[in-house]
């Protein structure tokens, strides 16, 4: 009996394991937790300024969110699809005591509302930059900045480049000028 309880759990554990990292897959990106060391980089790169509202599209574990907006004086929106990540990165933010500074919505980053954003930081590979950009451009205040991690939005060119070149910084409205005479 002992054996079959522990038997279902492992089983379910794999399960949620899976659905977690491959459905995504079909939907932009897989999922792939970032170390502490990483998350710090991005923010630091990302140069956020106290007021500034930060989304992450595709938030995962929501622990980019909570990174940013433990010590900024900000505003954090994270879209996930996946309700098991959503939920989880719920009690990240609730164990953080930053119910009041970020929101998670359950959703899909193809049709999410940016126009409030200051910056959007995005890891995600390039077949989905590439359904986002440029369209999203046009959403977005003119004002904003997008960070990505590890994939660069392919035909724009990048404010600012990190010396490991996995860090890219791009302006909305220099974006907007490169996508009119390309
Ligand atoms: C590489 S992970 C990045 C997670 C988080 N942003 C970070 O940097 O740690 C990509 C995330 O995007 C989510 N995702 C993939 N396609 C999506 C879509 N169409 N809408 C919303 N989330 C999506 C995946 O479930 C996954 O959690």
């Amino acid at each position: 009996m002992m054996v079959t309880i522990l038997y279902i759990l492992v089983l379910t554990f794999f399960i949620l394991l899976a659905a977690m990292v491959i459905v995504p897959v079909f939907f932009g990106a897989p999922w792939h937790p970032l170390s502490d060391e990483n998350i710090h980089r991005i923010i630091r790169f990302a140069d956020l300024q106290p007021g500034e509202t930060f989304y992450d599209l595709g938030s995962g574990d929501g622990r980019v969110l909570i990174a940013a907006s433990s010590n900024q004086c900000l505003r954090g929106v994270g879209v996930e699809i996946d309700p098991i990540k959503v939920w989880l990165s719920r009690c990240f933010i609730i164990a953080a005591k930053l119910t009041n500074k970020i929101r998670i919505h359950r959703g899909n980053i193809f049709n999410f509302d940016v126009s409030e954003a200051d910056v959007i930081y995005l890891y995600l590979t390039h077949q989905a930059l590439d359904r986002l950009f440029p369209e999203i451009l046009d959403r977005m205040k003119p004002s904003a900045r997008i960070i990505c991690y590890r994939f660069c939005i392919r035909n724009l060119e990048p404010t600012k480049v990190n010396k490991d070149k996995n860090l890219f910084w791009y302006q909305v409205s220099k974006g907007r000028t490169v996508n009119e005479y390309s």
